[in-house]
């Protein structure tokens, strides 16, 4: 059995998200526009780190990524954004995310080329690198002992997909520019019983 953070975290690592292909380049012009406005802010280095989002800020600056989620019936679920940046020389480890089971991960900046991957392997319990923490909340993220990490599998982070973060996984870059993903998170999630995803949001 490959390992999961919790019982309760669902046992597929991905779905391709079904947002609307026409929308997504105008989406993607809301998010950079919401990286560049939140990273004056934050003061946080842009490495390879995790940083979230307030949903009011989200909501005033992309109204049509917040249209689409209505759209999909996310709207009240919708709980925060995050911005995940990768740089080749910092590595992100494989962990969980501990906090949430799935992500709506949406390319942002040079995700061409990038992909995330998924492992089995044992818990430590460690935090991920301090370069990581862009937000308070990533501390409670663990990492894998890389001794006994193996690949169960990968998606291209160019193409918005819904992600388990509670198995291990990493985002890796397979070139040397700095890559910025959004993540957005939900409460409650959109998952059902046996937590599959609600059908509507995954592209046929
Ligand atoms: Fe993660």
């Amino acid at each position: 059995m490959v390992y999961k953070y919790q019982k309760t975290t669902p046992d597929w690592m991905y779905h391709q998200a079904n947002l609307d292909a026409e929308k997504l380049p105008d989406i993607q012009k809301e998010l950079l526009k919401l990286l560049v406005m939140t990273k004056k802010q934050n003061l946080v280095e842009y490495t390879s780190t995790f940083v979230t989002v307030e949903k009011e800020l989200v909501c005033k600056t992309c109204p049509l990524m917040m249209e689409e989620l209505c759209r999909l019936g996310l709207h009240n679920n919708f709980s925060v954004l995050a911005f995940i940046s990768v740089q080749s020389d910092r590595d992100f480890p494989p962990h969980v995310d501990v906090e949430c089971d799935i992500g709506l991960n949406i390319p942002v900046i040079n995700c061409k080329g990038t992909e995330t991957v998924w492992y089995d392997g044992k818990i430590k319990d460690q935090t991920v690198p301090i370069y990581v923490i862009g937000s308070k909340s990533v501390e409670v993220s663990r990492i894998a002992d890389p001794m006994t990490v193996t690949e169960i599998g990968r998606c291209d982070a160019n193409i918005p997909h819904w992600i388990n973060v509670n198995m291990f996984h990493r985002p890796e870059t397979h070139h040397d520019k700095l890559r910025i993903a959004a993540s957005l998170r939900f409460y409650p999630e959109p998952l059902d019983e046996n937590r599959q995803l609600w059908p509507h949001l995954i592209k046929e």
